[in-house]
C-alpha cells in the first residue's frame, strides 16, 4: 500500500491518529516527532493541555504600515481556495489543516484570508493575484492551492495569513517554509509558524494547523456541527450547510445563498451580504 498521497487528514484519520498518539504516549518515552518535523496542534491537543494560540506574526518591512497586516495586505480578496490555474509559473504548493480552539477542537467557518508574493517574489498590488480568502469546513479543515511563495529582500520564504473565527478577533501571522537558509537571518522568522512541507513529485505539500484564542469546554463532546438543524429551503438556521443557489427565508424574506458555507450566529443573511443576496 503506497502512503496517502494528499495527506488531507480526513476527520477519521484524525480521531485515529489522536488514539493511536494516545496510546504511544502511555506505553513507551519515546519521542513522538523525532525526524518527523514539527509537531502540530492537532497532535499537541490530544495531551488534553490546553493549547497556546498561534503566535502573532507580522511583516514589519514597511516603517510606515500597520504592523500586524504587513505592507502587502489588501482587503476584498476573492473567495477561492486555488490561487493557480494551469498556467501559473511556480512550484505548486497545497497548504492544509485545521484550526482549533484552545481546546483543540476544531473550528467551522473561520474565515481564512492568505495573501503571499509569486513566485519572482512580487506582491501583485494593483489586482488580486496570489491573494483568496476562504472558510473552514465543518470540519475545522481548509486546503489552499498555490506556489511556493518566492523570496524578496529582507525577508524568509513565507505566506501572510488572517484568520478569523466567527464571533472572535482577528489573527495575523505568517507561515514559513523549514530549511530555508533566510530563516536564520530573517528578525521576523518564528519557528512555531513552521508548516510541515514535502515534497509530493514536482510540487510541494504543507501542513499547518491554527490554533485561535477561542475559548472551548474541552469536557464538551459535541464537535463541529455534523448534523445541521436545518437544510436548505426552510428557515435560515446557524449551524446549517448551505450552497450557492440555496434558497432561505429569513425574517419573512427570502434570500439566495452566494457562497458554500456553514452559517452561523452573526452570519445572518441580512449582516453578509456576501453569502446572501435577497430573491
Ligand atoms: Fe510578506
Amino acid at each position: 500500500m503506497t502512503p496517502d498521497p494528499v495527506d488531507r487528514f480526513s476527520e477519521d484519520r484524525r480521531i485515529s491518529r489522536k488514539t493511536l498518539l494516545k496510546a504511544a504516549l502511555v506505553a513507551t518515552a519515546v519521542p513522538l516527532f523525532a525526524g518527523t518535523g514539527v509537531a502540530l496542534a492537532r497532535d499537541t491537543g490530544s495531551t488534553g493541555v490546553p493549547l497556546a494560540p498561534t503566535p502573532d506574526c507580522d511583516d514589519g518591512d514597511d516603517p510606515t504600515h500597520d504592523q500586524i497586516e504587513g505592507p502587502y495586505f489588501k482587503p476584498n480578496s476573492p473567495l477561492r481556495t486555488s490561487l493557480v490555474t494551469s498556467g501559473t509559473p511556480g512550484v505548486r504548493l497545497t497548504v492544509s489543516g485545521y484550526v482549533f480552539g484552545r481546546a483543540c477542537k476544531p473550528i467551522p467557518g473561520v474565515l481564512l484570508d492568505f495573501w503571499q508574493a509569486d513566485t519572482n517574489g512580487a506582491y501583485d498590488m494593483s489586482g488580486f493575484g496570489f491573494r483568496g480568502h476562504q472558510f473552514t469546513d465543518a470540519s475545522g479543515a481548509f486546503t489552499l492551492s498555490t506556489v511556493v511563495a518566492g523570496l524578496y529582500p529582507g525577508r524568509t520564504r513565507h505566506i501572510h495569513v488572517k484568520a478569523r473565527a466567527p464571533g472572535s478577533g482577528i489573527l495575523t501571522t505568517q507561515l514559513y517554509f523549514p530549511d530555508e537558509p533566510r530563516n536564520n537571518t530573517d528578525s521576523i522568522f518564528d519557528p512555531a509558524l513552521l508548516m510541515n512541507v514535502r515534497s509530493v513529485g514536482s510540487g510541494k505539500e504543507g501542513t499547518f494547523d491554527f490554533v485561535l484564542d477561542v475559548a472551548q469546554d474541552p469536557t464538551d463532546p459535541t464537535g463541529p456541527p455534523t448534523d445541521p438543524p436545518t437544510g436548505p429551503g426552510g428557515s435560515w438556521a446557524s449551524g446549517a450547510v448551505y450552497r450557492a443557489g440555496d434558497r432561505v427565508t429569513y425574517g419573512g424574506v427570502a434570500y439566495r445563498c452566494l457562497q458554500a458555507h456553514t452559517a452561523l450566529t452573526g452570519w445572518e443573511p441580512p449582516n453578509v451580504p456576501a453569502l446572501w443576496e435577497r430573491g
